[in-house]
């Protein structure tokens, strides 16, 4: 105590020991020089590029989110108010159960899998909040690598989201692919699929988009899903849905569960993530939520201690905030129906965007090309079927910056910009 007492009454650069004070001799080589540089995010690259552009003209249609008419950042007035609701209440902050806030889980379930669900009104649906949608697929790639009693594969549809292969591989399950795109037709290769999840072998996982493919934007019809269901049945396949823009494929929340919501009648025990990034816009809050339809509520209770035991290590317990405002839109009527109002307003501004560029290359500029698959097309992403050369002439002739598979996000077109797309789309195909 006292020599502690005596070294205290001391100044600072007495206390410090020599080597510390001036480090004598430099290491010889830094810790993380055998670190290899990684290549950069495919889609970030795309705004550095065009951040980097000095032409007036240009325009960003690499990054997935949803832009105003006047191409700005748009927060819901739904989620405005909610936040102030929730400001007003002067909540604590303390933390979050493991598997977080209650009010909001139960009503992202009900969302997804609709009032009148069987699993859900028999208690046996167990759901943990998440990080966001990459949050709820990283715990369900966990929880199925550690208790999927099957073949631990997990079959994405080619192409797919591209987090999606390094979020499985991660999580330690093996991943490959079935096919999903037709490039010829610019739709979906349904008959390639169909054979690929046969000849997977059986008892696999199968990754599907619920709705609003990224990035094709192709999605299966009623009777396409009739016959995948069929066939992830008869091979006793495990499907875990990605629904990560509910409400905003067709502006319709329930329209937009309709592949989830048949394959649960249909007896399937279902995995889901959920992201409320793109239909409440919030994106920089990370919302999300991970469930798993169990047989009984025993069942569901086992599970949901394994859920808390991937999630604890992970991050502990989730944030509390964009779950409060969720929440809040999510269980107040009133506030309800205006989000999904204004959630129909982003989808219809959307397809208002599909329909007026289909128009301006065919009625106005006289492309040759079918340009149909603009308005076929479902959600956030067009997929334009054009060639890796003609993207990187829409970039470096025409200051069009897009990913490199020819994908386009269609919330970044606005009436400002539209004319100059269409003229760049069309100088570039003819
Ligand atoms: C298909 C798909 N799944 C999941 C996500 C996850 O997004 P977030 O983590 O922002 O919710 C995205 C985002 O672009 C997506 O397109």
């Amino acid at each position: 105590m006292l020599a502690l007492a005596s070294r205290r009454a001391l100044p600072l650069a007495a206390r410090l020991p020599r080597a510390a004070a001036a480090p004598a001799v430099a290491r010889a080589k830094s810790t993380w020089a055998s670190v290899a540089a990684g290549p950069p995010d495919a889609i970030l690259g795309v705004t550095e590029a065009f951040k980097r552009d000095t032409d007036k003209r240009k325009i960003n249609l690499g990054v997935g989110a949803y832009r105003d008419q006047d191409g700005k950042p748009y927060v819901l007035p739904s989620v405005r108010k909610a936040e102030e609701q929730v400001l007003a209440a002067l909540w604590d902050k303390e933390y979050l159960p493991i598997t977080g806030l209650a009010n909001f889980t139960a009503n992202a379930a009900k969302l997804a899998y609709g009032g009148a669900s069987a699993p859900l009104s028999e208690g046996r649906v167990a759901i943990t909040q998440s990080i966001s949608g990459t949050g709820a697929l990283r715990i369900g790639g966990e929880f199925l690598a550690r208790h999927f009693p099957g073949n631990k594969t997990i079959f994405l549809p080619t192409p797919s989201w591209g987090n999606h292969t390094p979020i499985f591989k991660d999580s330690g399950l093996e991943v490959k692919q079935y096919r999903y795109y037709n490039k010829e037709t610019v739709g979906l290769d349904l008959e390639g699929l169909l054979a690929d999840l046969k000849a997977a072998p059986e008892n696999s996982i199968v990754l599907l988009h619920a709705c609003a493919h990224n990035p094709t934007g192709v999605d299966p019809t009623r009777e396409d899903w009739k016959r995948i269901s069929e066939v992830v049945k008869e091979k006793n396949h495990f499907p875990f849905f990605d629904m990560a823009y509910q409400g905003f494929a067709s502006g319709d929340t329930d329209a937009d569960a309709y592949a989830l919501r048949y394959f649960v009648e249909q007896g399937h025990q279902v995995a889901l993530s959920q992201s409320f990034a793109k239909n409440m816009g919030l994106y920089g809050e990370r919302v999300g939520a991970f469930s798993l339809v169990c047989a009984d509520g025993d069942e569901k209770a086992r599970v949901d201690s394994q859920l808390k035991i991937v999630v604890r290590p992970l991050y502990s317990n989730p944030p509390v905030h964009g779950a409060r405002i969720a929440g809040t839109i999510l269980d107040d009527p009133t506030l309800n129906a205006q989000w999904l109002d204004e959630v129909k307003g982003m989808a219809d501004r959307i397809n208002g965007m599909r329909a007026e560029l289909k128009t301006l290359l065919v009625d106005d500029l006289g492309s040759k090309q079918n340009w149909d698959h603009i308005t076929n097309q479902i959600g956030m992403f067009a997929f334009l079927g054009i060639s890796p050369e003609q993207v990187a002439k829409l970039v470096n002739e025409h200051h069009v910056y897009l990913t490199k598979d020819g994908r386009i996000s269609v919330a970044g077109i606005t009436r400002h910009n539209i004319k100059h797309l269409a003229s760049a789309l069309h100088a570039v195909t003819s």
